[in-house]
């Protein structure tokens, strides 16, 4: 397994709570990035991973995740943009955590499925569409790539509660 783990960022730390910027060189540098952030997930028993979530301001993010047919898929997305959802998608109810909030989980509301478009680390065009845990990853990575962790969704109390039980203070 190539790459080597880094540290996770937590919630709270400046790079997760601003817009990530946009790949522009695609190089071995982009290709150890990537590298880095699956062995990152996988030290972390992650599903997903942003590239802030390393401390890296970049939009880019890894996922190895089962689909809503239980198939498992693994990949990355550079530059992604999430395809709106529209009004008639229907809403799934599931559980929710993020590696930068140690330890907790939240239910949380999200279209069942998503469609992401984007590039790979070659520049080519690439779109990831599922359901399942891995359409909610996609949102929640683009989320991340957005300045957005999970949490910053829930009601406030919530996001209170699930902050101080993972031992994280406020951004705000
Ligand atoms: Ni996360």
């Amino acid at each position: 397994m190539p790459g080597t783990a880094r540290p996770i960022t937590l919630y709270g730390e400046p790079v997760l709570h601003a817009p990530c910027a946009t790949v522009t060189e695609f190089g071995d540098e982009l290709s150890a990035l990537i590298d880095d952030m699956f062995a990152s997930m996988y030290a972390a028993n992650g599903v997903g991973l942003a590239a802030n979530q390393i401390g890296v301001d970049a939009r880019v993010f890894v996922y190895d995740c089962a689909d809503e047919t239980d198939e498992h898929r693994i990949g990355h997305v550079v530059n992604p943009v999430l395809e709106p959802a529209g009004l008639a998608r229907e809403l799934d109810l599931d559980d929710e955590g993020c590696l930068s909030v140690p330890g907790e989980f939240a239910e949380l509301g999200r279209p069942a499925t998503a469609t992401v478009t984007g590039v790979d680390k070659a520049g080519q065009p690439v779109t990831v569409t599922a359901g399942g845990m891995l359409g909610r990853c996609l949102q929640h990575e683009v989320d991340h790539l957005d300045g957005t962790v999970f949490v910053d969704r829930l009601p406030v109390k919530a996001r209170r509660r699930i902050l101080k039980a993972a031992g994280l203070g406020a951004h705000e």
